[in-house]
């Protein structure tokens, strides 16, 4: 396998060629014309080879750099081309909420996939996003990341900030063999979310060290919510965690102020990156992708 890294995750591109017996590692050369436009060129010898792309899509040029690169391989003769997406981005538009609304997340998927022959990528918004690709496509987890490195860290309780978390808290839980719950969310708008506890708290919060898991922070408005929350409980250390650390403006001074820890994996570049998907990645690329 051959791997190449975009301009948006070449570090974790890095990590994943370590995880594969230090497979040959390239970085494309990416300049703008004077237009704006983006150029690309890919160098190595890829012709006959089996070629892995890593590139996150937070932005739009993260995408168009996407796009432009899978052809290059193309052009360069690769046998296959497997595309690795570790932040899917446009996933939550998953269906169409209002009339006129596109399916953001499926009109994506299917432009990444013209070029490729398999797909992978990490906690996407929603599973029905990769049944969106006609091609073998796999979802690898943040979770297992995220306990590897918990494993050195107190953790009393680990906290989903909703109900449309609890089966990422309950299998980090599992993993850490600790108990956990999902807080019940309200979104008030876009920024704003109000949160409440359960009726059934499994411990006693007082003291206890607690760790937030979400697959997504963008605005941090609901970690700090949760943080707010959990405070009030006399809670003895607040952790927040997620796979996909996007971090948008103040983001993450505000979790700082709330929070006594912060982790994010790497699907994205931001200073809270402490754990990395590339094992969990690498696997999928040699146990499903390897066989096609
Ligand atoms: C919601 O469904 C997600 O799991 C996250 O909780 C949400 O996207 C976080 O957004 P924010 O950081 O803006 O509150």
């Amino acid at each position: 396998m051959y791997v190449i890294g975009g301009q948006a995750s070449t570090a974790l591109a890095e990590r994943i060629t370590r995880e594969l017996d230090n497979a040959p590692f390239a970085i494309p050369f990416v300049k703008r014309f004077p237009d704006g436009e983006m150029y690309v060129r890919v160098g190595g010898r890829l012709n006959g080879e089996d070629v892995v792309l890593v590139q996150s899509t937070k932005t739009d040029a993260d995408l168009i750099e996407l796009l432009l690169l899978e052809d290059a391989i193309r052009e360069a003769g690769a046998h296959r081309l497997c595309v690795v997406v570790p932040y899917f981005g446009y996933a939550r538009q998953d269906r169409s909420f209002f009339p006129g609304e596109p399916v953001s997340a499926r009109t994506i998927a299917r432009h990444i996939e013209l070029n490729a022959d398999a797909i992978v990528t990490v906690d996407l918004h929603s599973p029905i996003t990769l049944s969106a690709f006609s091609k073998p496509a796999f979802e690898a987890s943040g979770i297992p990341a995220i306990a590897r490195l918990l494993r050195e860290r107190p953790v009393d309780l680990l906290v989903s900030p909703d109900k449309g978390g609890t089966e990422r808290a309950r299998r980090m839980a599992q993993l850490l063999d600790k108990p956990w719950l999902a807080l019940e969310k309200k979104r008030v708008d876009s920024e704003h979310v109000e949160l409440s506890l359960p009726p059934n708290v499994p411990v006693d919060l007082e003291g206890k060290h607690i760790v937030i898991v979400d697959d997504v922070i963008s605005t941090g408005g609901t970690i700090v919510e949760a943080a707010r929350l959990l405070k009030r409980h006399k809670v003895g250390a607040i952790a927040a965690a997620c796979t996909h650390g996007l971090f948008l403006r103040d983001a993450f001074e505000r979790i700082k102020a709330v929070t006594d820890d912060l982790y994010s994996t790497d699907t994205l570049l931001n200073p809270a990156e402490k754990a990395s998907v590339a094992p969990d990645i690498a696997q999928i690329l040699q146990r499903d992708v390897a066989r096609l």
